[in-house]
């Protein structure tokens, strides 16, 4: 499906269209992508066959409720190229996914899925506050990963000049910083702390860089560690999501100038947030796990694939389309401790309020008795005392008894000791027995 060619660095027209124009778009494309998936794809002609569902049944949006779900088992299952509604040949580009715990999902692309990627990138990276002209400097991982070559290719259609250093080698990212003078930073937030640290580490003032914009996704991460980045590094921070399933990085992207959320472009990605347990959809604004059916991709369209993230979604702002509230996490990374339920956003939101408590920190999980026990791993900061760190970790045990309502241990850990990551981080550490 052709998508409209737009100078470089100027809104679509889509991002700010009438309510009404964008339904009637993604009413257009739903059909074709829905028919697209029953023609070519033989799990979904099966799914929607024994659910006694076709694609003619769809006369309006709210008509997708009817649909079958997709997960990712159905992807392993289908392993490697049994979800592809194309010929092979016509499929220019496959990812996957690492597969620590099975076998890897494949996700692939035609030439024209990789052009409505960079087009979607280059938007997002536009609504961060990247130009034509800038210095993209990009350390997302290039490889299987989408990280990497989804922000490479929107770069590039948005015009700026890109710098593919992709994870790791911490210290090479600093001196390339420095010598290069780029615009943008596109990285994991967790892996932007760890570059700010070596920028100090190197005797050098993060805010007196020549960076202006991060683009930061791939991980959850909060409004705090938002304050915290922008101070230390001096830029705007914003928010961008995606999954390898959905396309990769550029499905949804927060606005600089209003950072209140991420626009979904949900002109080739239409959103849905329903009850984890029942699957019934809920109404805008309510808190559940988000579901996306794509709108125009060729070679692997997917029909209300379940993410597992849990947010809601709320009216466009700075743009029409909805936006989605920052992750607060996965369905599958939700702790679960004597009955209380609970984030580690939740404890990075309260981390970073005690001011002797850097970000850097992991939850660790174990049995010691009969009962689950967390630690929260933290490390001071390199300028608090052992002494104020101690009384700092105290602090936070009592913050998370009183707002998360769970006792946990807390054991302040001295800087530079607590695992760095190149790319996600691994925020939970479960060493309970099975
Ligand atoms: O992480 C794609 C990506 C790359 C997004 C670079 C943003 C930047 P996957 O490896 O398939 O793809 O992992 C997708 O990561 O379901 C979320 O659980 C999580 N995730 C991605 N972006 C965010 C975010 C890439 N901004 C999974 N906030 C998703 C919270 C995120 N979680």
């Amino acid at each position: 499906m052709a998508t409209t060619a737009t100078p470089p660095g100027e809104l679509e027209p889509i991002e700010t269209a009438s309510i009404d124009e964008l339904r009637a778009l993604q009413l257009e494309r739903l059909r074709w992508s829905l028919r697209h998936a029953y023609d070519n794809v033989p799990h979904y002609r099966r799914l929607f066959d024994t659910a006694a569902i076709h694609p003619d049944d769809l006369a309006d949006l709210s008509d997708l409720a009817k649909f079958p779900f997709t997960s990712k088992l159905d992807l392993r299952d289908n392993y490697p190229f049994g979800m592809f509604a194309v010929p092979r040949e016509q499929v220019v580009r496959v990812h996957a996914s690492s597969g620590t715990t099975g076998r890897a999902t494949v996700v692939g692309y035609t030439a024209e899925d990789i052009g409505t990627w960079a087009t979607v990138m280059a938007r997002s990276i536009r609504a961060a506050g990247g130009r034509p002209g800038h210095i993209l400097h990009n350390a997302y991982g290039y490889g299987l990963f989408t990280g990497g070559m989804g922000a490479h290719y929107g770069a590039e259609k948005l015009g700026c000049t890109v710098v593919p250093v992709s994870g790791g080698m911490t210290e090479r990212q600093v001196t390339l910083i420095r010598d290069f003078r780029p615009d943008i930073i596109m990285v994991t937030p967790s892996y932007m702390l760890a570059i700010i640290d070596e920028m100090e580490r190197q005797g050098l003032d993060p805010v007196q860089c020549s960076l202006r914009y991060g683009i930061f996704g791939a991980e959850p991460w909060t409004n705090e560690m938002r304050a915290e980045m922008e101070a230390r590094a001096g830029i705007d921070a914003t928010d961008i999501y995606g999954l390898s399933e959905v396309i990769g990085p550029g499905v949804a992207q927060e606005c600089v100038e209003t950072k209140d959320g991420l626009h979904v472009w949900e002109d080739h990605f239409y959103p849905e947030i329903v009850d984890p347990v029942t699957g019934q959809v809920l109404p805008d604004g309510e808190v559940g796990e988000l579901v996306f059916t794509s709108l125009t991709k060729q070679a692997m369209p997917v029909v209300r694939y379940r993410t597992r993230d849990l947010t809601r979604l709320l009216p466009g702002t700075a743009r029409t389309m909805r936006r989605m509230e920052k992750i607060t996490g996965r369905s599958d990374d939700m702790i679960i401790l004597r009955g209380v339920n609970l984030f580690p956003t939740q404890v990075e939101e309260l981390i970073l309020g005690v001011p002797a408590l850097s970000p850097h920190f992991q939850l660790v999980l174990s049995r010691p008795g009969r009962l689950d026990v967390m630690t929260v791993h933290v490390e001071r900061r390199p300028d608090a005392s052992p002494e104020t760190a101690e009384a700092a970790g105290a602090q936070l045990t009592t913050l998370i008894k009183n707002t998360i309502g769970v006792t946990a241990a807390t054991m302040v850990a001295e800087p530079g000791t607590v695992e760095r990551s190149l790319g996600k981080m691994r925020r939970i550490i479960d060493e309970r027995p099975r």
